[in-house]
This record gives C-alpha cells, sequence and structure tokens, in this order.
C-alpha cells in the first residue's frame, strides 16, 4: 500500500459505555501512529466534543497499559446529537437545536482528514448523517445490547454477558436456599440478547425477551409447576425491554437530550410482583443496571476491540469512508454504515439459541 494522504484521524466514543472502548482506541492509535505516522486526535465526551471542540492530540503514553481497562479515556455521552443538541437556558429549560455545522466546522479547524466514530447504533445513525455533511467516517459498533445490523457481534456484548451470567449463578445458590423465585432484570434496550445469552448460560427457567410477548399465566404456571415437582426454586431473566402480550414496554424516564428519549426499566419489579401473586411462592428481584457495562472486557472482547480498532485504522488509510467494520464468521470486513442502520438486529424467534433452551425446559412466557 502506497503512503496514505491521511494524516490526522480523529477518534470519538459515543453513546452508552461498555467494556472495550479503550482496546479499540489503542488499536486505531497505535497502528495508526506505527503505519503512516499519523497524529491521533481524541474527541472527548462524544459528540458533544465535536460540537463544542473539546479535542486533544493522543499520545502513545495516553494509550499505553489501557487494553484491559473497562469504560472510555475519552468520556462519553448519549445526549450530544449535533442534529438534536440540547442546549441548557439554564431557566430550568432545555432547548433543542440543530449544531451540526458546529461540528463540522471543529472537524475543519482540527484539520482532520478522517473521524472513527466507536458506537451504537444511535452513533451510527448520527455518523450517517455527518459523512453527507461531507465528514470522512468510519465506524466502528459498540454496544453491549448486540443489536447492530450487519455485525454478528458488537465489542461489549461478551463482557456483559459474562456478568450477567455470574449475577445469575450468585442468584441460583440464593434461591435454592430459601426456596423462592429470582427475577433479575437485565438491559439491551428492545432486543433480547443478554436476556437471552446470560439466560441461557446462567441456566434460567424462563427467559422474557421483547421479541416474544408473554403470557402473565404461563409464566406462574411454569414456576408453579417447578414448585409441585420438587424444584424449590426458580430464576426469571428478564430483558428491560420485554413487553407481555398486548402491551407496551415500561418506561423509567423520558429525557428528550437523549439519542433515545426513552429509559427502560421497571419490568423485573413488575414481573415479581405479579408472579409472587399468581402463584404464592416468595419471589425477589435484582435489576442489575450498570454493573453490566462496567469493569474489564473479556478476552473475547479485548480481542475483537483490536481487530476491529486496527481495520478501522486501515480503512482510513486506504481513504474507504462512510463504512462500519463488522464481524462475519471469523472475519473482521466491512459494510456501509448506511446497510448497518437499515434495521436493527433482533433476536428470530426461531434461532437454535432459543430452540435449544425451550428443548431443555426453558419457558420464554409464550407456551
Ligand atoms: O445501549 C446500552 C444501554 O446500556 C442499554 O442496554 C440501556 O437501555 C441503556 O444503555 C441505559 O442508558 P443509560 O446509561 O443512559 O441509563
Amino acid at each position: 500500500m502506497g503512503k496514505s494522504s491521511v494524516n490526522r484521524i480523529g477518534i470519538i466514543t459515543g453513546g452508552g459505555d461498555c467494556p472495550g472502548l479503550n482496546a479499540v482506541i489503542r488499536a486505531v492509535a497505535k497502528s495508526a501512529m506505527g503505519q503512516n505516522n499519523c497524529t491521533i486526535i481524541g474527541i472527548e465526551d462524544g459528540f458533544e466534543g465535536l460540537v463544542e471542540g473539546r479535542m486533544h492530540q493522543i499520545t502513545d503514553k495516553e494509550v499505553s497499559g489501557i487494553l484491559h481497562i473497562g469504560g472510555t479515556i475519552l468520556g462519553s455521552s448519549n445526549k450530544g446529537d449535533p442534529f438534536h443538541y440540547p442546549i441548557d437556558n439554564f431557566n430550568g429549560k432545555v432547548e433543542i437545536a440543530d449544531e451540526s455545522q458546529r461540528a463540522v466546522r471543529n472537524y475543519k479547524r482540527w484539520s482532520l482528514d478522517a473521524l472513527v466514530a466507536i458506537g451504537g447504533d444511535g452513533t451510527m445513525h448520527i455518523s450517517n448523517k455527518m459523512a453527507e455533511l461531507g465528514l470522512n467516517i468510519i465506524g466502528v459498533p459498540k454496544t453491549i445490547d448486540n443489536d447492530l445490523f450487519a455485525t454478528d457481534y458488537t465489542f461489549g456484548y461478551d463482557s456483559a454477558l459474562f456478568v450477567a451470567t455470574q449475577a445469575i449463578d450468585r442468584l441460583h445458590t440464593t434461591a435454592s436456599s430459601h426456596h423462592r423465585v429470582m427475577v433479575i432484570e437485565v438491559m439491551g434496550r428492545y432486543a433480547g440478547w443478554i436476556a437471552l445469552g446470560a439466560g441461557i448460560a446462567g441456566g434460567a427457567d424462563v427467559i422474557l425477551i421483547p421479541e416474544i410477548p408473554f403470557d402473565w399465566k404461563i409464566i406462574s404456571d411454569k414456576v408453579k409447576e417447578r414448585n409441585l415437582s420438587g424444584k424449590k426454586c426458580s430464576i426469571i431473566c428478564v430483558a428491560e425491554g420485554a413487553k407481555p402480550a398486548g402491551g407496551d414496554v415500561m418506561v423509567k424516564e423520558m429525557d428528550e437530550r437523549r439519542t433515545d428519549a426513552r429509559r427502560l426499566g421497571g419490568i423485573g419489579e413488575k414481573v415479581a410482583q405479579q408472579v409472587e401473586h399468581d402463584s404464592g411462592l416468595e419471589t425477589r428481584v435484582t435489576v442489575l443496571g450498570h454493573l453490566q457495562r462496567g469493569g474489564s472486557p473479556t478476552p473475547f472482547d479485548r480481542n475483537l476491540s483490536t481487530k476491529f480498532g486496527y481495520k478501522a485504522s486501515q480503512l482510513a488509510m486506504q481513504g474507504k469512508f462512510g463504512e462500519m467494520v463488522a464481524l462475519q464468521g471469523t472475519e473482521v470486513v466491512s459494510v456501509p454504515i448506511q446497510e448497518a442502520i437499515a434495521k436493527q438486529r433482533l433476536v428470530p424467534p426461531d434461532c437454535q439459541e432459543i430452540l435449544s433452551a425451550r428443548a431443555v425446559g426453558t419457558c420464554f412466557g409464550d407456551m
């Protein structure tokens, strides 16, 4: 490959954080610095930093020793969409404005040749629109939710599964001591990947995911039947986006400043109350929350992040903009960002995971 004309690469981490972000930053920076002696500019706090011009040059030292550390050294935000930018008027009111041209000006002011945007679907939607304004963007798919189309896995998902599975293992021991029903609510937004993956790995008796609307009676019948057969405890793993047939997701809070205004939550508590009421069995609920996003990335996520970061730096050098790196099978390839955001990657109700879980007796609340 001849010498690339790309010399200054920006890196941004947008949306909710997750383990593996630092590993990607490190891989992009080290490979671009090594390959083309590039200057790397770190944008602070996601797109907020691009709109407000908060960025700095990243040194080799800054990206050393961060592979195993969770979170992001750059900071992140899910409230900085330049096209829907919240401006605080300090009178208790927040106005929403289009500040995308400010972001473009800062990109030019810092003489960026390319911008590596690491984020989930919100970040990829913003990136696609910024690309239309002339920015040279390369996407890297991140999210614990694993809901980005066009990649088999996003980094962060495996780490979240590890935490959620461990939590279920711990709930098992206390559930069996007290003969209780334990409900655990996990994240995932509108996709059930975390609940499904951790529920199967943790041996949950009932798994509730958004893609399979549930029936209250079927859940309580399942735990009652287990109890009658001498299995004195049950585990119910609920995705935060799970909903009863004919019902809607439970929303904990609305915040128009967020990329997705709806913050989900509360279904775990509701399931616990209803199951206790309908089955008469003592029930407790645990909401795992942000523990799923914290801590060190798993080895799988460290490796995937490193491959993603390297591939992103290669795409930048080759001038292949508007592309997102993606895992397809065991290969890291690239796909147009537009393809990645065309639809959400939801759990297919007839996928092998669900069929195998049903075969070992797991109930999905629908039959
Ligand atoms: O998209 C990642 C995620 O952790 C979702 O699973 C969850 O619904 C959301 O972010 C929580 O957002 P916040 O950190 O703003 O509460």
